[in-house]
């Protein structure tokens, strides 16, 4: 009987063995995060710095509107429609963002809001290296403005420390040292969800770009900096300063724990 039995079973375990070892037990990021109305105001957002940033001549530029139409991706998967028409055209446009930045063709993107109606609908991304390449260039967001990180919204400059450093890691180990006041709380609550969603999208592109050796460690970590980022948008949005605490610890400690690991290497 238990010869039978494992002669049936055999040959399926085997299968489902297979089949998770060929993608290296890599799950999907992504996932319905965004609120409507946050990923209205994010999805705007990121067309108008696209826009700008392709009307300017810094050096950065390229990277920083490749960086932008990756999140831009990453967005129209975390949202609630992300298999509708307008979600795939989102994805078409900032594919084509992306390769006109590379080849400097900025002039392209000038009124790139506009040309989103009229691209090709992406349904699906099995590969995100098309995208972005490496980490590095994205990662770069988050250092302070003057090292040329992306800043944060003024309503998040609860301290003159945080207005001087004016960065978003500045600011996470700010919310984990110390519980916000009541009026901080107040201050900060339409823009720390807002901003928590932006770093959960970041998260989720994180893990598609994890590198060969040791990729389960990398992706537990991005996942890890997905979810704890959520958490801070949903605790904001509700007022909860313990939530924010706890939530800005975990999120801080999934940036040291990758780091240490992967970061020089
Ligand atoms: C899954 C791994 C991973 C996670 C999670 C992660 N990082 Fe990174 N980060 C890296 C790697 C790898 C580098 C180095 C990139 C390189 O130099 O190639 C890096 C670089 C950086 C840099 C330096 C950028 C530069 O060019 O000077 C900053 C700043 C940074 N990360 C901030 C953060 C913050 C803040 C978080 C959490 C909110 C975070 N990272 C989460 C992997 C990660």
């Amino acid at each position: 009987m238990r010869r039978i039995l494992i002669a049936i079973l055999l040959p399926f375990s085997l299968a489902s063995f297979l089949a998770g070892a060929q993608d290296g037990g890599k799950a999907s990021p992504w996932k319905p995060l965004l609120p409507e109305d946050a990923y209205t105001e994010l999805t705007a957002r990121s067309i108008k710095l696209i826009e700008e940033t392709s009307k300017s001549t810094d050096k950065s530029a390229a990277d920083r509107i490749e960086v932008e139409a990756a999140i831009l991706t990453a967005y129209s998967l975390s949202s609630k429609d992300a298999q509708g028409k307008s979600a795939s055209l989102l994805r078409g446009a900032a594919r084509k963002a992306a390769e006109a930045a590379r080849k400097g063709k900025f002039k392209d993107l000038a009124e790139f809001g506009k040309s989103i109606p009229a691209s090709a609908e992406v349904k699906e991304v099995k590969d995100f290296k098309p995208y972005l390449s490496a980490t590095e260039p994205m990662m770069k967001m988050f250092l302070s403005k003057a090292k040329g990180g992306e800043g944060i919204h003024p309503d998040l400059h609860y301290q003159v420390k945080l207005k001087n450093l004016n960065g978003i890691e500045a600011l996470l180990s700010s919310l984990a040292s110390k519980k916000l006041n009541d009026e901080n709380l107040a201050k900060v609550s339409k823009e720390l969800p807002l901003l928590g969603y932006r770093i959960a999208a970041v998260g989720a592109i994180t893990h598609e770009l994890a590198p060969a050796k040791d990729a389960d460690k990398w992706r537990a970590y991005s996942i890890t900096m997905r979810d704890e980022s959520i958490r801070l948008a949903e605790s904001a949005a509700t007022k909860n300063a313990d939530g924010i605490l706890k939530a800005a610890t975990a999120l801080e400690n999934s940036c040291i724990e990758c780091h240490s690991v992967f970061k020089n290497r």
